[in-house]
């Protein structure tokens, strides 16, 4: 339709920012389930003491030499079911849009993540690399070269043709006829997946069944100009192994019905409207289309596990005083000793000095010497603009002013570091920037808060089974200042406990 004055809306030199990821999740036997086997065993066993009391011929008669399992498919179907070893890393295929050239510049993401002989798949590059003579880092995932793609069309004027060849992914991988894939996983290069979590989510649905799951792009602009109904390539995007039968089938089609579309991730979008198959979004996987800081973003994150971070050249590094890789590090450094709770937001208050504080769990704490409602704690602060124009907005979700006054800013302590985890439960720390040169607030309110020197927060582990349950976040309490260390503590909400302004 439209698009063409817009030449920045993407970069053009990064066909496939919004990519794939895909989610898993464990626990085939979560309560419900197990309320429904107990349900099933009682209906049973009532069955059989009903039918041996009272034999009915005709149900003898008609079933004399049926098979009891063919009688109820559907009885059959939900137990085997839940007898079904849950999705691990292994079912997981990755494929990783990369290029030769730009390899050595980008691994350091996806080195963050890859586990070599655990996670499986390949990056695929444009040629053989190695023309600098190095060998192929064994930290990386192992590369295949792409089959060449220079019979497609590709008629969009901004864009790369590399996206065909990053479209194609799916196909090669899925052509490699691996062993017990349940799940393609597309991402790009700088793509950071959180492996565990992505297992997690994946576990929640059926990979029987055909499931594209993914998400949107931050900015409005992106979805107008690409699509809404795409699993964004940068973030990630899964899709389940007879979905991916049937996109295969139909792939290269797509690929010159849709010569125009912009990237690889769009291409794949459209193929799936052919299929009849809608994206699934999965709210942690995290496209990152906006430029700036991403920290309002991400301090505010939604009631879901994070699966991916991408863009994370593009944005200001997550930790002030740290180069952009080293602070993911950080922030994996927190993933690692509980993966579900991280970036999970939680409100309190401090009653007698009116105090609010948000903890995102693992990213930082926000302390405002004064009283602010749950709704505003729960709404990112605009620390960024849109990807494409760099515009104030409009994003996908609401926003609130980051105040340039100094008596109306958060003042932020960031994650440093976590101990004594193991036990169910850890305790992280987060300490204020050590040059912290921004304007001070004169108000006596703000004075008593910059004495603050840190927070120490405990917190159970959060089970991954809490995402097979009606999300709720969690509550806090500040325990007691310890010499200007304020220890939080983290727990479920009580009965009839809110996040009610004191
Ligand atoms: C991965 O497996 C291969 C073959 O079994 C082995 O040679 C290699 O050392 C392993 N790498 C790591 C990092 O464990
Ligand atoms: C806290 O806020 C309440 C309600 O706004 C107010 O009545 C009270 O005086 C405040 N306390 C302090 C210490 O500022
Ligand atoms: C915070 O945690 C650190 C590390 O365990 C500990 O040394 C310190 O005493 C704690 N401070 C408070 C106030 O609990």
């Amino acid at each position: 339709m439209h698009h063409s004055s817009e030449p920045a809306v993407r970069d053009p030199l990064k066909p496939w920012k919004h990519l794939l990821y895909p989610p898993l999740r464990l626990t085939l036997l979560t309560p419900n389930m197990m309320k429904g086997l107990f349900a099933i065993c009682i209906f049973a066993v009532f069955s059989f003491c009903y039918f041996s009391a009272f034999p009915t011929p005709k149900w003898r008669s008609n079933c004399a030499d049926c098979d009891p399992t063919l009688i109820h498919p559907s009885f059959r179907q939900f137990v085997g079911g839940g007898g079904e070893e849950k999705t691990t890393i292994s079912h997981i295929l990755f494929g990783i849009g990369g290029s030769a050239e730009t390899w050595s510049s980008r691994r350091h993401y996806c080195e963050l993540w890859w586990k070599p002989n655990v996670t499986r798949g390949y990056v695929w590059l444009d040629e053989e690399p190695g023309k600098t003579g190095e060998p192929w880092p064994k930290t990386s995932p192992p590369y295949k070269v792409s089959a060449d793609t220079s019979r497609f069309k590709y008629t969009n004027w901004y864009g790369s043709r590399s996206a065909i060849r990053i479209a194609r992914i799916v196909k090669e991988s899925f052509e490699l006829g691996l062993e017990n894939v349940r799940w393609f996983v597309l991402g790009d290069d700088d793509t950071v997946f959180f492996t565990e979590n992505l297992v997690n989510v994946l576990n929640k649905y059926d990979h029987k069944q055909m499931y594209y799951i993914g998400g949107n792009s931050e900015s409005v602009e992106q979805n107008l100009v690409h699509s809404y109904t795409m699993g964004y390539g940068g973030g990630g995007f899964a899709i389940s192994y007879p979905l991916a039968a049937e996109l295969v089938r139909i792939l290269d089609g797509c690929i010159d019905r849709y010569a125009e579309f912009y990237g690889s991730d769009l291409k794949i979008g459209g193929c799936m409207s052919e299929i009849g198959v809608p994206v699934t979004k999965e709210l942690g996987f995290h496209q990152m289309d906006i430029r700036g800081s991403p920290f309002g973003l991400l301090s505010a994150h939604p009631l879901a596990p994070l699966v991916s971070l991408h863009h994370l050249d593009y944005v200001q590094s997550l930790f002030p005083g740290t180069n952009r890789v080293d602070s993911v590090k950080r922030l994996i450094q927190a993933y690692k000793s509980d993966p579900s709770r991280t970036l999970q937001q939680s409100f309190c208050y401090d009653p007698i000095r009116n105090w609010s504080i948000s903890v995102s769990w693992g990213y930082n704490v926000q302390l405002y010497p004064f009283l602010v409602t749950a709704k505003d704690l729960s709404t990112p602060l605009q620390t960024f603009l849109t990807f494409g124009s760099w515009s104030q907005e409009p994003f996908t979700f609401n926003t609130r002013v980051m105040s340039l006054k100094p008596c109306e800013r958060p003042i932020i302590f960031y994650f440093d570091r976590v101990e004594g985890f193991g036990h169910g439960r850890t305790l992280t720390m987060y300490r204020r920037p050590r040059q912290d040169n921004r304007r001070q607030c004169d108000g006596e309110n703000y004075a008593a808060a910059y004495s603050v020197k840190g927070f120490n927060v405990s917190a159970p582990l959060l089970h991954p089974t809490i995402w097979n349950k009606a999300p709720r976040r969690e509550c806090c309490e500040i325990m007691k200042d310890a010499n200007g260390v304020l220890e939080v503590r983290i727990r479920g909400c009580k009965e009839r406990e809110s996040v009610t302004p004191p």
